[in-house]
C-alpha cells in the first residue's frame, strides 16, 4: 500500500506596510547601509507598529483563505510557530483559532525559533500521515521588533516582522508532498541566542528590565560559525539520503538569517543562486515566518511549480536545525 503523505494545498502571507531601511537604522545606531548589506544581505525589513503576533498570523491566514477558499470551520488543527507569542498563555494558536472562526480546531504553539516552521510542518504532517486529521493549518509568525533592542547595533539590524501560513492535507498522489525530513537539536547552543528575562528563571523585575534581559541576546559570531556548517550539512544530508543530484533540486528554501549562510548552503548543495529563494534583502530575518513567506511569495508569482523538488533548510536558537524535502503539488495560482 502506498504511504499516506501530507502536502501543502494552500499558502498565504502578510508583511506590515512600515519599512525600516538600513538608512533609517543609520539614524538610530552607529551603523551603515554598506556594513549591513555586505555582512548580512539585508536592505530593509518590515515593522508591525500596532498589534501583536496573532495579528500577523491572522492576516497571513486571511491571505491563504483568499487564495484557496478554505472554510475555517473545516480546519482541525492549528499550529503556530513563534518565539514572540502575544502572551505566555493562552497560546497564540488559541487566539488565532478564535479570531478566524476555526471552531472545530484544537490549537497550540511550537517554540523552535528559526526552525519553528520546519518543526511544525513535520509535526503537522505526522497527524495527516497517521490518518488522524485531514486539515492542519501551520503558521509561522513573529513580531521580532517586540524583543529587539533598537540601541544594540549588533542585533537590531537583523530582524523584521511577518507572518505566513500553509494548509496541510493528505496528498492525492503519494509521489507528492513531504517526502523526508531531518530535524536536530543541540541544547548546548542555548547560551548564544536567547532571551534571558521574563520567564520562570528570571521573572520580570525592574532589575531584569534595567539589564535589558527582556530583549533577544545573540553572540552573532558564535552562532554564525555553527549555523553556516549546520544548515549546509543538513541540506546536503537530505539530498544524499534521497539520492538527489543538484540538478534534481528546483529550489532551496533557506532560513534567511545571513546571506553568507544561505550562499554556503547553496554551494554545498551545488546550486546556483538562481535556484535559491532569497528575500532577506526585503524582510531581514523574520524567524518562524521566513520559510513559509518564501513559499507563499514564490508560489504567488508563479515561480514555484507542481512537480518541483524543493529543499527547506533552517538553523536557529536552541540550537535547532533541520531540512525537509518536498515535491510541490500545488498548481499555479489562477490568473485573474
Ligand atoms: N554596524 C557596524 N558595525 C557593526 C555592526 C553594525 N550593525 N554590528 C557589529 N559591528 C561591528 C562589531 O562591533 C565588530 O567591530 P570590532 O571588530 O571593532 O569589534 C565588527 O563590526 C565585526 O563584527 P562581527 O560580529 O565579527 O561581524 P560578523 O561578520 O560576524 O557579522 C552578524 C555579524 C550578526 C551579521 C553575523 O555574525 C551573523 O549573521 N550571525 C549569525 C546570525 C544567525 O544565523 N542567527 C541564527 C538564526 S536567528
Amino acid at each position: 500500500m502506498n504511504k499516506r503523505r501530507a502536502t501543502i494545498t494552500a499558502v498565504g502571507h502578510y508583511v506590515p506596510d512600515k519599512v525600516l531601511s538600513n538608512f533609517d537604522l543609520e539614524k538610530m545606531v552607529d551603523t551603515s547601509d554598506e556594513w549591513i548589506r555586505t555582512r548580512t544581505g539585508i536592505v530593509e525589513r518590515r515593522i508591525l507598529e500596532k498589534g501583536a503576533t496573532s495579528d500577523l498570523a491572522v492576516a497571513a491566514f486571511e491571505n491563504l483563505r483568499a487564495n484557496s477558499g478554505v472554510d475555517p470551520a473545516d480546519i482541525e488543527v492549528i499550529i503556530v510557530a513563534t518565539v514572540t507569542p502575544d502572551m505566555f498563555f493562552p497560546a497564540t494558536g488559541c487566539l488565532v483559532q478564535q479570531r478566524i472562526g476555526a471552531k472545530k480546531a484544537w490549537a497550540f504553539d511550537v517554540s523552535a525559533a528559526c526552525s519553528g516552521f520546519l518543526y511544525s510542518i513535520v509535526l503537522g504532517s505526522q497527524f495527516i500521515e497517521s490518518g488522524a486529521y485531514r486539515k492542519v493549518l501551520v503558521i509561522g509568525a513573529d513580531k521580532m521588533s517586540s524583543i529587539v533592542d533598537y540601541t544594540d547595533r549588533n542585533n537590531c539590524i537583523l530582524f523584521g516582522d511577518a507572518g505566513a501560513a500553509v494548509l496541510l492535507e493528505p496528498s492525492e498522489d503519494s509521489e507528492y508532498g513531504l517526502m523526508d525530513h531531518r530535524l536536530y537539536t543541540d541544547g548546548s547552543g542555548g547560551d548564544y541566542l536567547c532571551m534571558l528575562g521574563g520567564g520562570s528563571l528570571n521573572p520580570p523585575t525592574h532589575e531584569t528590565v534595567d539589564k535589558k534581559m527582556h530583549y533577544l541576546y545573540q553572540d552573532g559570531k558564535a552562532v554564525f560559525k555553527v549555523a553556516v556548517i549546520g544548515m549546509a550539512e543538513v541540506a546536503a544530508e537530505i539530498m544524499s539520503r534521497n539520492n538527489l543530484r543538484s540538478e534534481d533540486v528546483a529550489w532551496l528554501v533557506p532560513h534567511q538569517a545571513n546571506m553568507r549562510i544561505i550562499d554556503a548552503t547553496a554551494e554545498r548543495m551545488g546550486l546556483d543562486r538562481s535556484k535559491v529563494m532569497i528575500n532577506i534583502d526585503k524582510f531581514g530575518n523574520t524567524t518562524a515566518a521566513t520559510i513559509p513567506l518564501c513559499l507563499s511569495e514564490w508560489w504567488q508569482c508563479g515561480k514555484l511549480k507542481r512537480g518541483q523538488n524543493i529543499v527547506l533548510a533552517s538553523f536557529g536558537a536552541g540550537y535547532t536545525w533541520g531540512a525537509v524535502l518536498m515535491k510541490w503539488s500545488l498548481e499555479n495560482p489562477k490568473k485573474p
